[in-house]
C-alpha cells in the first residue's frame, strides 16, 4: 500500500480548511467569479498550477445558509468559454438548475447570471458548472454548499472535506487531454493526484474523545472513493445531504461515487493516541493512504457519548410504493460492454459509427448529444414511481437525477436494510438498483452519469415531469 504522493510530495504545506462564507437572505447577491487563476495544489517545491477557480480559490468558497433561506448568487464568467452553475442536489425551480440550453442559455464570457431560489432542505450539497463539465470541473471549478439545520447537531467540531482528483504533469500543470476516448469508454478521467479541499492531504489533528461531524463531498470527475476510517467506525447520519436513521456501513467503509456526499459522525476513542490512517481502497490494486488523523491534546471527554443523535428529517415527499408507476432504465456501452447499436439524434448507428461520433454509452438504446433531447421518461406531476436501473456494463456509474431526491430501495433485488435518500446512486458493474421517488418538481430534468466523461460521451437522458 502506498501513500498517494504527488511525485513524492513530502514537505507540502498544511491543508487548510476553506473558511466558510456565511450568507443570509439579504438583498445583495454573493458574487461568484469564475476565472483562470494560479494556485499551489501540491506543495511549494512544485510550481503553481494554472486552474479555473471561483473567486480565485480551490475549491470555491464554502457557501453557508440556513434552511429556508434564499440562495442569491451572481455568477460572473471570466472564463474563455460559456459556463453555468448547477446547484447539485438542491430541490429548486427548473429555471435555476443551471443546465445550459435546457434551463438557461450558457453564461457567455464576460456575462453574468443571477441565481436566486429558496433552500428547502438542510444538508451538504455542492455547486459546479454544467457546461463542458469534464474540462471545467477537471480544471478546478467546484465548491461546497451547506444548508444548516435550524438546531445545531451536537458535535464538538465539524470538518468539511471536498475530495478531488487531478491529472497533473510532473511540473504540476494540468494535463490537457480532456475528451480522451480511452477515458470516455473506460473509467473516466481518473487523475494521479488526490486533494482534500484543494491541497495535498496533510495530517489532520483530532483530540481524544472528540465527537466530529465530517461532511464529505466527492468532487472528482470520475474517481470513486471507498474510505476505511479504521478504529473510528463512522456512523452515516446523512446521505447526499438528507438525514437518515444513523447506520454503520457493513465493513466500516464509506463509498462515495462522483458527486455523492456523506455526513459522518465520528467518535475519537478517548484513549486513542496512535494516528488513524484513512485508506481509500476502492480500486484494490491501487489502494493508498489518503490522510493521517493524528490524535493529540487534552481529551475532550473520558468516555464516548452513548447516544447517536438523529438529524431532523428534511420535508421530502415519501413515495407511495404500492401505487407507484414502474419504469426500467438499461445502461449499456463502454469497453467490454457488448453494445452493438444505439440511436443518436433519432438515427440508429452501429457501434463503429457511434465510436466515430465519440459516443460510447446509451440508456434504453439512446445515446445523448448535448443537453437537448427528447425525454426518456415522462412522469406525472406528484405521482410516485419505482425505477429499476440496470447496469449492463463493465463499469461503475454514479447516476444522478436533477431536481428530485429519491429513496434507494434495493440492490440486486435485496431490499436495503438502512435508510438512504440520494440524488446520485452508484451502480457497480452489472448491478441493478431500484429507486423510489415522487415526481413533484415540474420541468425537464437531467438524468445522467456523474462520471463526466461518460456523461459527455452519451450517458445522459431527460425525465419530463408534467
Ligand atoms: Cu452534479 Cu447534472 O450534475
Ligand atoms: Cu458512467
Amino acid at each position: 500500500m502506498k501513500r498517494r504522493h504527488f511525485l513524492i510530495g513530502s514537505g507540502a504545506t498544511l491543508a487548510l480548511a476553506t473558511l466558510p462564507v456565511r450568507l443570509s437572505a439579504g438583498n445583495d447577491a454573493f458574487r461568484l467569479h469564475a476565472a483562470p487563476a494560479s494556485r499551489n495544489l501540491v506543495g511549494e517545491q512544485y510550481g503553481d498550477t494554472e486552474v479555473w477557480a471561483y473567486n480565485g480559490r480551490i475549491p470555491g468558497p464554502v457557501l453557508r445558509y440556513r434552511q429556508g433561506e434564499e440562495l442569491h448568487v451572481k455568477v460572473e464568467n471570466g472564463l474563455p468559454q460559456g459556463t453555468t452553475v448547477h446547484w447539485h442536489g438542491i430541490r429548486l425551480p427548473h429555471a435555476m438548475d443551471g443546465v445550459p440550453h435546457l434551463t438557461q442559455p450558457p453564461i457567455e464570457p464576460g456575462d453574468t447570471f443571477v441565481y436566486r431560489f429558496p433552500l428547502p432542505d438542510a444538508g451538504t450539497y455542492w455547486y459546479h458548472p454544467h457546461a463542458s463539465s469534464s474540462e471545467q470541473l477537471g480544471r478546478g471549478l467546484s465548491g461546497v454548499l451547506i444548508v444548516e439545520e435550524p438546531d445545531p447537531y451536537p458535535v464538538d467540531r465539524e470538518l468539511i472535506w471536498l475530495l478531488d482528483d487531478w491529472r497533473l504533469n510532473p511540473d504540476a500543470s494540468i494535463r490537457e487531454d480532456f475528451g480522451h476516448r480511452h477515458d470516455e469508454s473506460h473509467a473516466g478521467r481518473i487523475g494521479n493526484t488526490v486533494t482534500i479541499n484543494g491541497r495535498l492531504p496533510q495530517d489532520v489533528e483530532l483530540r481524544p474523545g472528540e465527537r466530529l461531524r465530517l461532511r464529505l463531498v466527492n468532487g472528482a470527475n470520475a474517481r470513486v472513493f471507498q474510505l476505511d476510517f479504521g478504529d473510528l467506525a463512522p456512523w452515516v447520519i446523512a446521505t447526499d445531504g438528507h438525514p437518515v436513521q444513523p447506520w454503520q456501513p457493513d465493513d466500516g467503509r464509506v463509498v462515495l461515487g462522483p458527486s455523492m456526499r456523506a455526513d459522518l459522525l465520528l467518535d475519537v476513542p478517548p484513549n486513542a493516541r496512535a494516528p488513524i490512517t484513512v485508506v481509500d481502497d476502492f480500486y484494490p490494486q491501487r489502494a493508498y493512504e489518503l490522510v493521517n488523523l493524528v490524535v493529540a491534546g487534552e481529551p475532550q471527554r473520558t468516555s464516548p457519548p452513548d447516544d447517536i443523535p438523529r438529524l431532523r428529517p428534511n420535508p421530502l415527499p415519501e413515495p407511495d410504493l404500492e401505487q407507484a408507476g414502474e419504469h426500467e432504465i438499461l445502461l449499456t456501452g463502454g469497453a467490454m460492454g457488448g453494445m452493438h447499436e444505439a440511436y443518436l439524434d433519432g438515427v440508429l448507428l452501429s457501434m463503429r459509427e457511434l465510436v466515430q461520433a465519440g459516443k460510447f454509452w446509451a440508456m434504453n438504446g439512446v445515446t445523448a448529444h448535448g443537453h437537448h433531447m427528447r425525454p426518456m421518461l415522462t412522469l406525472k406531476l406528484n405521482a410516485s414511481y419505482r425505477i429499476r436501473l440496470v447496469n449492463d456494463t463493465a463499469w461503475p456509474h454514479p447516476m444522478h437525477l436533477h431536481g428530485h431526491t429519491f429513496r434507494v430501495l434495493s440492490r440486486n433485488g435485496r431490499v436495503l436494510e438502512h435508510e438512504e435518500w440520494r440524488d446520485s446512486v452508484l451502480l457497480n458493474a452489472r448491478e441493478t438498483v431500484e429507486i423510489g421517488l415522487v415526481a413533484d418538481n415540474p420541468g425537464d430534468w437531467m438524468f445522467h452519469c456523474h462520471v463526466l466523461e461518460h456523461q459527455e460521451s452519451g450517458m445522459m437522458g431527460l425525465f419530463r415531469v408534467a
